[in-house]
């Protein structure tokens, strides 16, 4: 493992960091934007903020913490493919927000279309998905519980 290894973990956390900014705070722009009438100068407000969010930050975080975490998961002596249950635990995670990832960019178009039908309420509970999915992959990163 070289002395950039470091480096690297300290990228991933931090792209993580902004990649998780953005998945927490993009469904509570929905739960407002429901409640604003389509066309209204404020729904078109909306649109742009949820642009931004997505194409200027959580696009290219994303991107970074995938590039800089598979860079670590393939040093040789990281990650015991096989035995390491922590890991195969972690990956479904990610790519479960990552799936996520691609529902917000959907109902993204809905809004920008003004053809959004889901109420208020189910970007509240849709919400609490990275949440989950966050606390599972720090546990398996940090406490390694099999
Ligand atoms: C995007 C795909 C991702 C990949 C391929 C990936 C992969 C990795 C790998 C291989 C490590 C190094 C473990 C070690 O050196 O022992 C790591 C560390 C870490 N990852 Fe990820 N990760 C990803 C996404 C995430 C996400 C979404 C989070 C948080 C929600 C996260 C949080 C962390 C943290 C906190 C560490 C540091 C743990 C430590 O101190 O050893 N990762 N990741």
């Amino acid at each position: 493992m070289s002395a950039i290894y470091p480096w690297i973990k300290a990228l991933h956390v931090a792209s993580v960091i902004a990649w998780m900014a953005g998945m927490f705070y993009l469904p509570r722009l929905y739960v407002y934007h429901c409640d604003l009438t389509p066309g209204s100068s404020e729904s078109e407000r909306f649109k742009v903020m949820e642009r931004r969010l997505f194409k200027q930050i959580i696009n290219p975080a994303m991107m970074a913490s995938w590039a800089f975490g598979l860079t670590m998961a393939l040093t040789p002596g990281v990650l015991n493919w096989r035995a390491d249950h922590w890991w195969h635990v972690k990956l479904a995670a990610v790519l479960l927000m990552a799936g996520f990832h691609g529902a917000l960019s959907r109902w993204r178009k809905d809004f920008l279309e003004d053809r959004n039908r889901r109420p208020a309420r189910f970007y509240r509970i849709a919400n609490e998905v990275p949440t989950i999915l966050m606390l599972i992959i720090v546990t398996m990163v940090i406490v390694r519980p099999f």
